[in-house]
């Protein structure tokens, strides 16, 4: 089994590039295989997720050509090009991937079955199902979870949705599912997610309207392909954020990433614990204005102090609580996060993860049904880590190193490659003392 090994207490320095977007490539793959034309992708995340979505499009009758590692050329097939798949489509690890194909799938022609790895297989996917049949679907889950059936030949129609959480996952598998029904889609969020797939569905020529907390869509828009420059990814980023607040005396910079403010909640939370975090915003690809924003951040070490996490911030920074939380186990005082039930749906249950890494490097802290409290500001022991396959919970700990009085072991890191390639060298580039090991 893989796992890393990190040496306690070094700084870090330097200026890194992180990979692209995770949720930004998994839409353009999709996106691109259902417009007309060819869609070029600049700066794709060739990691296991994206690459899971890229080898279901193909078994979908989509081609698609990898002239370079991170350029991606989709010859879209048009809104009804896609063709059975001759077996069951494999998304491994990737959430996004299964929700987003149970919307763009639903209204097909013909049948098709999802499936991941045992991580997947527990998570919930009525969320999706539900209001796709509503839209007329045909669905069938186990138990709520995967393997996930869609029967094709199902003409579907537009639905007016309220979702019961903030999900962005499940407002893209509308979305998609709305693109070939009969009529005017309106969803309602409870709070503001991600709006990815909004602004790429802009670039793809659809229109999307925004109204105040709704979004609504005309059915049979034809996307047209176009170019995709991905920008860096803001969760890969947040390590190295974080990981900056706590060793980087002389200043550290990510360049390239993107500032969504749907994903950037972190940002405000460690400005909140008064961390020297600066954004110098990069001119947006195209100019549209539902560009993907852009910028290069710059952090330096900072003194942290606990603060209570505002609610309507965690759907923001969603995929940033494992970080998050080790933030907090070093800033002075106490930190209180709540309303972040989500969180225990994700890879793994983040909440009691992080609650038992914290344990083994006595942090003093309190798991509750919705959240976690943190006492922090005294540094973390060392110890065995078992990250339980979550990529962001391995990549967690690894950064507890900075700030650790003994050495750190992570187990079960395999899935960091998930959602970032390349992580051991760019941490070790940064100046983390971290080897992979198994
Ligand atoms: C994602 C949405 C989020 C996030 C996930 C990626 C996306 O999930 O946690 O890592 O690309 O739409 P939810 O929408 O379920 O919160």
């Amino acid at each position: 089994m893989k796992r890393y090994l990190l040496e306690p207490g070094r700084s870090i320095a330097g200026s890194l590039a992180v990979p692209g977007d995770k949720s930004i490539s998994h839409r353009s793959l999709m996106l691109g295989g259902i417009a007309q034309g060819t869609t070029q992708i600049e700066g794709f995340l060739a990691s296991e997720d994206c690459l899971a979505t890229l080898a279901a499009l193909t078994a979908l009758g989509v081609r698609i050509a990898r002239p370079a590692p991170h350029e991606v050329r989709v010859q879209g097939v048009g809104a009804a090009g896609l063709r059975r798949a001759a077996a069951p489509l494999e998304m491994g690890n990737a959430g996004t991937a299964m929700r987003l194909f149970m919307g763009l799938l639903a209204g097909q022609a013909f049948d098709s079955t999802l499936i991941g790895d045992a991580s997947l297989m527990r998570r919930p996917m009525e969320r999706a199902a539900i209001p796709l049949r509503k839209m007329g679907a045909r669905i069938e889950t186990h138990d709520g979870c995967p393997p996930v059936k869609i029967m094709g030949g199902n003409p579907l129609h537009a639905i007016d949705y309220e979702l019961p959480v903030a999900s962005a996952q499940v407002k893209s598998a509308i979305l998609l599912a709305a693109l070939a029904a009969e009529g005017r889609t309106r969803i309602v969020e409870p709070a503001p997610s991600r709006d990815h797939s909004e602004r790429m569905l802009g670039a793809f020529g659809v229109e999307v309207l925004r109204e105040g907390a709704a979004i609504a869509m005309e059915g049979g828009q034809v996307l047209q392909g176009t170019h995709i420059d991905v920008p860096g990814d803001f969760s890969s980023a947040a390590f190295f954020l974080v990981a900056g607040c706590l060793a980087a005396e002389r200043g550290l910079t990510l360049t390239n990433v993107g500032v969504n403010p749907t994903r950037t909640g972190l940002l405000e939370l460690l400005q909140q614990m008064g961390a020297d975090i600066r954004v110098h915003r990069r001119a947006p690809a195209g100019g549209r204005a539902d560009a993907e924003p852009v910028a290069d951040i710059e952090v330096h070490a900072s003194r942290l102090k606990g603060i209570k996490v505002p609610e309507s911030l965690v759907p923001l920074a969603i995929d940033e609580f494992p970080i998050f939380f080790i933030a907090a186990a070093c800033a002075e005082g106490e930190t209180l996060v709540r309303g972040a039930l989500e969180l225990r749906v994700k890879e793994s249950d983040r909440l009691a993860a992080m609650a038992a890494g914290l344990a083994r490097l006595d942090v003093e802290h309190e798991l509750l049904p919705d959240g976690l409290w943190i006492r922090g500001g005294q540094g973390f022991g060392g110890g065995t880590i078992d990250s339980q396959g979550d990529h962001r919970i391995a990549m967690a700990f690894a950064m507890a190193s900075l700030k650790a009085r003994t050495p750190i072991e992570v187990r079960d890191v395999a899935n960091v490659a998930t959602s970032f390639p390349g992580f051991v060298a760019l941490a070790r580039q940064a100046g983390l003392n971290i080897t992979e090991l198994g």
